[in-house]
């Protein structure tokens, strides 16, 4: 009987739920920050990694920019309050109606991704009786030796104007009053963990900004994107990416003249690292070649290893050890909704598994599947998750007797 309340008491805890660690959030931010030592440096956070309002409001606290891919972005970004003119707008196939607001507001820049958007755009900035403010998204051919579904740079990807059509796309702004080109962006991919794609990345944006001066062209801004990677597999050993290494490499290579200045657009590498997913074991069962641990969480809640077979580390916050293997899944009717193979203490029904690194595309890339409910925010600012798990198990005790 009192086992039985237990039980049910247990479901109090609504999981799965994202746990955002917002001191590191903060620790993260102040080390990106003193990492950039060179004024002209500009880093804009890329929303798509995480729109949850309270992470966002730390961001722009920071002092970072936004780099926005849909209308509904700039919209949050400026309801969070970045001003238009720390805002940038991507994305291969931009709606006019996000062109449209982009215009209204004003922003930064439009990174236009092929010759054929210039026309629109300089339509819709007629309406406006404005100017838009162009950056060509430029594809260097670089590889970013990341996942393939992940990677951007490449020929054979969608993004960016190939660099042998940019004399084209240049002829074509020019026709257009009211376009102004005033830089170039690049982005080749993400998750990127050694600093040689980036290197190779700035002799490309050199050879692309001595071309454009060759016809006359000065840059004010050069976009080179986002990408630094984080630690999946040990996350501990490196909460904080190496961003001093990392800013160095454009410091080294790019080649820049007065009065320009490069933006960066970092996501994962700003908010990977400050969210968890905490997810309930159902049952555990065993399989015919594993013992299986069902979890509450699934592949609605973090799609990562079931898009790019993605590995993140999974850890029993109820017990201690490592002396068990098990194979973790979701609860969805899908082979590919697993977490992965993973040693655990001896697991059982109602323990709390953290999984880690998932502040960036977690949250965000979640869908309702299934009709099932999309999972909320715990904020490190309002509880500690030792006491969100604990207190709810007090409530368990007292109701028991
Ligand atoms: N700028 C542009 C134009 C981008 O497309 C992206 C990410 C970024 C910046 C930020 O990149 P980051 O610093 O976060 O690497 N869902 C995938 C990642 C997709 C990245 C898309 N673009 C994942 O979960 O690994």
């Amino acid at each position: 009987m009192t086992q039985n309340l237990k039980l049910k008491l247990k479901m109090s805890v609504r999981t799965p739920f994202y746990y955002y660690d917002l001191a590191l959030l903060e620790n993260t931010l102040q080390s990106m920050t003193e990492a950039v030592t060179n004024p002209n440096f500009k880093v804009h956070y890329a929303i798509k990694a995480n729109a949850e309002d309270r992470i966002l409001q730390t961001i722009k606290d920071h002092g970072l920019g936004a780099d926005c891919v849909s209308g509904n972005e700039i919209k949050k970004a400026l309801e969070i309050g970045f001003e238009p003119q720390d805002i940038v707008l991507a994305g291969i196939g931009k709606s006019d109606e996000e062109l449209d607001l982009a215009i209204s507001h004003g922003i930064h820049s439009i990174n236009c991704e092929s010759i054929e958007e210039l026309e629109v755009i300089n339509e819709i900035a007629e309406r406006h009786n404005a100017i838009a403010n162009i950056a060509f998204r430029i594809n260097p051919n670089v590889d970013a030796q990341t996942h393939h579904k992940i990677t951007t740079g490449l020929n054979e990807n969608k993004f960016g104007i190939p660099i042998t059509e940019l004399d084209a796309a240049v002829d074509e702004i020019l026709q257009h009053k009211n376009l102004a080109l005033k830089g170039i962006h690049f982005h080749i991919g993400s998750q990127i963990l050694s600093l040689n794609p980036f290197a190779n990345l700035c002799q490309q944006a050199n050879n692309v900004i001595d071309n454009l001066k060759a016809r006359g062209i000065f840059l004010e801004h050069i976009n080179v994107g986002g990408g630094l990677g984080i630690n999946y597999t040990d996350p501990d050993a490196q909460l904080i990416p190496n961003f001093i290494e990392y800013f160095k490499v454009f410091e080294k290579f790019l080649r820049l003249e007065k009065g320009q200045t490069v933006h960066f657009e970092l996501g994962r590498s700003i908010v990977g690292q400050a969210g968890s997913l905490i997810s309930k074991v159902l049952y555990v069962k065993k399989g015919a070649n594993s013992n299986f641990a069902i979890i509450d969480a699934g592949m609605t809640d973090l799609m990562r290893p079931a898009l790019y077979n993605a590995f993140h580390k999974i850890e029993n916050l109820t017990k201690d050890g490592n002396n068990e293997s098990y194979h973790v899944v979701g609860p969805i009717c899908e082979s590919s909704d697993t977490f992965g193979k993973t040693d655990l203490p001896k697991t059982s029904r109602g323990d709390f598994l953290m999984i880690r690194s998932a502040g960036a595309y977690g949250q965000v890339l979640s869908s309702n599947y299934n009709l099932r409910d999309r999972a909320e925010s715990i904020y490190s600012d309002d509880t500690t998750l030792e006491e969100y798990i604990s207190n709810s198990k007090e409530v368990l005790e007292e109701q028991a007797f």
